[in-house]
């Protein structure tokens, strides 16, 4: 038994103090209406792994919110805080420790999306076993097949179907027949080897320690000893040394460490290593750990490796066996799980943390998605909350990786919203796709330098944005006039015109404008590179986007120009007649009326076009885009 002190230790003190005991790791799958906080509660409740005064604590509060006639209230015990509790919220727990004679356990006891996220972000706390809750009165909803969907893409071959509230359903054999019968149909679908079905009830504690008297016609095991003697396999496929860097050491001249954990493989002083992914090579001189220095050391061991050779590693590369290192790429196809309210929209930049790793990453094609009740691939052009895609990534650098199904702690990911830096998705590495990578960028013998200066000028992107009918277009025109009239050499791109050629195929739904806006920019760009002053007059609805295009151009050689116009205004404009028809309902998605318009936060310049002639508002532009360029044009 585990000394209850120890329940506040947190997990890498728990890892460490039993490393060599037999440990296993488990997910729970299933709402609070399956029952899955009941039955967690009692798991950690009967084996005894609580303090007195916790019991005590949880005692009085099953008096005072307990649903359950003055009985203990097991779902108390893992909801958290009083606060959320009297509003009926379960909280995010993250992990529990508790143990039996037998053996030790880690559930990951989160809600919903945090155990997915947990993880696929550290490949190290990937459980061995999903306990995968029904409700004996509703068999499998679509949210068993989805969490069963992403327990398969996880990677666990193990799944425990508790069938609970079997009480409410008079202990029936049939009952728990047809729903055992319905999931190993799903499991084979699914291609999940291994499925133990315990017909249950947590709150009658039936078939939960020990095996229940209520359905002798039940030979199996009860949930608690189906835990306790799951053979467990780590894999052990020896892929040689994985070990990303997490911090660089370098605490005075002499002394160059590289600190982080070893997710495979194992090391010894002497052996080569490779760095990636520069590619760099070296031998290992020592192997530091807080308790001395080591020999050699293996896959769960944080350690700081001291190398023979100056070698430039930065936090985040990732060491390899010499003979054996982890692949390169920056294109990827992968699932993806995505968890947020705002769909994920191809195009759209967002961070990708993978390993120690932190990199800029958009979805670049959805190949299908995948209706998680029939496994049918379904197209798609976005993928919504819940929705999980086989998908085409592609990073601004190249990063060591390894197919998720041979590495989870390198092929595992998570994807963050670049703006609000929430999660937004998790998703696993399938294969690298060498496309961009095989194809050599090719120096121009001019550069962009040579094209400027014969032009006399420096190049420029000016971005217009603004709702429809707030003037971009007409004072575009007037400065690009202007500035021709200066004898500058510019260019406009204007979304009406370029929507009649190279972005024809696109419409006005949030997808569609990510990819407008994406298309335009790489275009603008290659005429800054041409040496070409140019002025976008795109609505560019969206900062995200708006934002890529900036960060796409050099400091200096890009500026966001707001034409802020009221709405009421270009309404009662309305020189294209669109907003009468938008609002008559014949155009859907209309910026502004039923497609937002996200207010530029950091524009460069912005334009009040209201009460103000367009030429003046033009002149003030030019004025600042000549003081910026240079007078070479005098
Ligand atoms: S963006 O949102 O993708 O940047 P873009 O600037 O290319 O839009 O195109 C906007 C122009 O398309 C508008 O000026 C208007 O003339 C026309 N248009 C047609 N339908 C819509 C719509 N639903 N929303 C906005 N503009 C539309």
């Amino acid at each position: 038994m585990i000394p209850a002190s120890e329940a506040a230790l947190d997990l890498h003190e728990y890892l460490r103090l039993h490393e060599t005991k037999d440990l296993l790791r488990f997910i729970t799958c299933g709402s609070v209406d399956d029952g899955k906080s009941t039955l967690i509660g009692r798991l950690l409740h009967d084996s005894k792994l609580l303090f007195d005064d916790q019991l005590a604590a949880l005692q009085s509060d099953s008096q005072r919110y307990g649903t359950q006639n003055g009985q203990i209230d097991f779902a108390l015990l893992v909801d958290g805080l009083a606060a959320e509790r009297e509003q009926g919220i379960t909280i995010d727990v993250a992990y529990r420790f508790f143990g039996t004679e037998k053996r030790k356990f880690i559930v990951a006891d989160c809600p919903g999306h945090e155990q997915y996220t947990r993880n696929m972000a550290t490949g190290a706390s990937t459980a061995d076993l999903a306990v995968v809750l029904v409700d004996a009165r509703k068999g499998l909803l679509t949210q068993t097949r989805r969490h069963s969907y992403i327990v398969s893409l996880l990677g666990i071959r193990k799944v425990l179907l508790a069938v609970n509230k079997m009480d409410l359903m008079d202990y029936r054999q049939d009952v728990f027949a047809a729903i055992e019968r319905d999931y190993r149909e799903l499991a084979v679908q699914l291609g999940i080897p291994e499925v133990q079905c315990i017909p249950l009830s947590a709150l009658a504690g039936e078939n939960v320690m020990r095996r229940s008297q209520a359905m002798g016609w039940y030979a199996g095991p009860a949930l608690l000893e189906h835990l306790e003697n799951v053979a467990i396999e780590r894999d052990v496929q020896d892929i040689g040394l994985r070990l990303p860097v997490q911090w660089v050491n370098r605490p005075n001249q002499n002394f160059r460490g590289f600190a982080g954990s070893i997710v495979a493989g194992s090391i010894a002083v002497g052996e080569e290593v490779i760095a990636l992914p520069s590619g760099r090579r070296s031998t290992v001189a020592s192997i530091v750990t807080f308790d001395g220095d080591l020999p050699r050391a293996g896959e769960g061991q944080a350690v700081t490796l001291t190398l023979a050779d100056e070698i430039d590693i930065s936090r985040g590369d990732v060491i390899c066996a010499g003979k054996h290192p982890a692949e390169v790429a920056d294109q990827f196809a992968g699932h993806i799980l995505w968890m947020s309210d705002a769909p994920l929209l191809p195009g759209r930049p967002y961070w990708m943390k993978i390993g120690a790793r932190t990199v800029p990453a958009s979805v670049t094609e959805i190949k299908h998605k995948v209706d998680v009740n029939t496994q049918e691939h379904l197209a798609a052009k976005k993928l919504d909350l819940n929705e999980v895609g086989f998908c085409n990534l592609n990073l601004d650098q190249p990063i060591p990786f390894e197919p998720y199904a041979r590495n989870k702690a390198l092929g595992g990911f998570i994807l963050i919203d670049r703006a609000s830096n929430a999660t937004v998705a998790c998703g696993v590495i399938d294969f690298a796709l060498r496309r961009a990578s095989n194809i050599h960028w090719h120096q121009l013998e001019i550069d962009r330098h040579a094209r400027s200066a014969s032009k006399g000028q420096a190049p420029l992107c000016l971005w217009f944005t603004g709702l429809s009918g707030s003037g971009k277009s007409t004072i575009a025109n007037l400065v690009d006039r202007r500035l021709h009239t200066l004898g500058y050499h510019s260019y406009i791109l204007d979304g009406d015109n370029v929507r009649h050629g190279l972005n024809k195929d696109l419409g006005f739904t949030a997808e569609d404008r990510v990819e407008n806006i994406r298309r335009v920019a790489e275009v603008a760009k290659l005429m800054t590179d041409a040496g070409l002053i140019v002025i976008v007059s795109f609505i560019s609805p969206f900062r995200a986007e708006r934002q890529m295009a900036r960060e796409m151009f050099a400091d200096g050689e890009f500026a966001e120009v707001f034409v802020d116009t009221p709405i009421e205004v270009c309404e009662a404009r309305d020189a294209k007649g669109l907003y009468a028809k938008a609002r008559a309902g014949q155009i859907r998605n209309f910026t502004g009326i039923d497609s937002p318009y996200e207010l530029p936060e950091h524009a460069d310049i912005t334009l009040h076009n209201v009460d103000v002639a367009a030429e003046a508002l033009a002149q003030r532009l030019v004025d600042q885009v000549v003081e910026r360029i240079g007078h070479g044009k005098g």
